[in-house]
């Protein structure tokens, strides 16, 4: 049996305008339906760099505050109403940074075992870290049906004819190569999408054909040069869906544009399409996500993906995003996130271990 400690380690932002630290804290209790998992790995995602700045910091519900939205490990206790998880289990969640318990920058947390995933012995702690934040968000946007202003409700290629459901049907998905982008594109392959088209540079063209996409434009390619690209792709078929990974300004104008009118664009960040592209009315539908399994809006189908996840990941119908561990568990995250602001990580997710952290 585990013995559970009473404090361990944790990554956190103890104040407004203070830098991360690593810092002791007490080790959770699971409540009636939630499990203590001991954290093996944590993914690493752009928000939470953005989180350190002004414009995002509002997010941030108080402080000391940790975050970490990417949990792989094994349960060390359930609570008494949990009966699809047992101590020893191997786990795959989402953390929730609304609450510093459920965070997985920190070597215990507790999770809703009704929102997580078996994890199956094929797959490493280290890869199943990357996937429950994008992965999952990429899953909802593209197949929540209960929240229409932050998802597309595409029909679930789970269920009986959803697979294959939008064969000829094309998508544009910007951003090929993020973490997000490369689950999205799997997703649309499954949903029978075609030409699946995406951005990014060419060194990752041969990486995202074989997750699905049918066509890689040169992300570096001039705005007016990549529309038209899309388009002669698409050879005058319209674009009823379309998917942002990136959302800067400029690339959620060209998705707007490659949107037939009545389409649909999910983006990952706040709609900044210019009201001059947006005058003409077309009744183009814009969504924004927040993908989290936690939130009220997507628990139900939140909670049937994770519970599918562990087959499709056995049957390798979904296949996790290569990963990079960073040294010196929690400590190395912080070189992590400088490496995803400046840009300086390409079409693979960082991973750290948290039980790796120097004492
Ligand atoms: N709303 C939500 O709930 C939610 C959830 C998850 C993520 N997000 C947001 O979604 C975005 C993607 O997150 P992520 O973790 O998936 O990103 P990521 O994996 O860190 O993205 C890295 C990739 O971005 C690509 N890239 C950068 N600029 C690009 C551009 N102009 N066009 C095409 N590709 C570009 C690069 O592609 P190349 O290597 O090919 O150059 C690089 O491989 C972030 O802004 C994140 O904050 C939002």
């Amino acid at each position: 049996m585990t013995t559970i400690p009473t404090t361990q380690k944790s990554l956190v932002l103890p104040a407004e305008g203070s830098p991360y630290t690593v810092v002791e804290t007490a080790v959770p209790h699971p409540g009636p339906d939630d499990v203590l998992v001991k954290i093996a790995a944590t993914g690493i995602n752009p928000f939470e760099w953005k989180v350190t700045t002004p414009i995002f910091s509002w997010l941030i519900p108080g402080y000391p505050f940790i975050t970490g939205t990417d949990g792989a490990g094994v349960v060390v206790e359930v609570g008494e109403n949990v009966s699809n998880f047992k101590t020893g289990d191997r786990i795959v969640f989402q953390g929730f940074m609304k609450e510093n318990a459920q965070a997985t920058f920190q070597q215990y947390a507790i999770t809703t075992a009704a929102l997580a995933a078996h994890l199956p012995e094929s797959v490493s702690f280290d890869a199943a870290a990357t996937l429950p934040a994008t992965f999952g968000t990429a899953a909802l946007i593209f197949f929540n049906p209960y929240a229409e202003t932050e998802c597309l409700g595409l029909k679930p290629f789970w269920e009986e004819g959803g697979k294959g459901a939008y064969a000829g049907k094309p998508i544009f998905i910007v951003g090929g190569a993020t973490s997000l982008g490369q689950y999205s594109i799997q997703l649309a392959k499954l949903s029978g999408f075609s030409p699946i088209i995406t951005t990014a540079s060419p060194h990752n063209a041969a990486l995202l054909t074989e997750l699905g996409a049918t066509h890689v434009v040169d992300r570096s390619l001039s705005a007016d040069a990549v529309l038209a690209e899309v388009l002669k792709v698409a050879a005058g078929k319209p674009f009823e869906v379309a998917m942002d990974a990136i959302s800067s300004p400029e690339t959620q104008s060209i998705a707007y544009q490659v949107l037939a009118p009545g389409g649909a664009l999910a983006l990952s960040l706040p709609d900044q399409i210019s009201a001059e592209l947006k005058k003409d009315g077309d009744a183009k539908r814009i969504v924004f996500i927040h993908g989290s399994v936690h939130l009220p809006q997507h628990r139900k189908i939140g909670g049937e993906i994770f519970a599918r996840l562990t087959g499709w990941l056995e049957q390798g119908v979904v296949k996790p995003n290569a990963f990079e561990v960073l040294p010196d568990g929690l400590a190395g995250i912080v070189g992590g996130l400088e490496r995803l602001k400046n840009n300086q990580v390409s079409a693979k997710k960082l991973v750290a271990r948290p039980q790796e952290t120097p004492a």
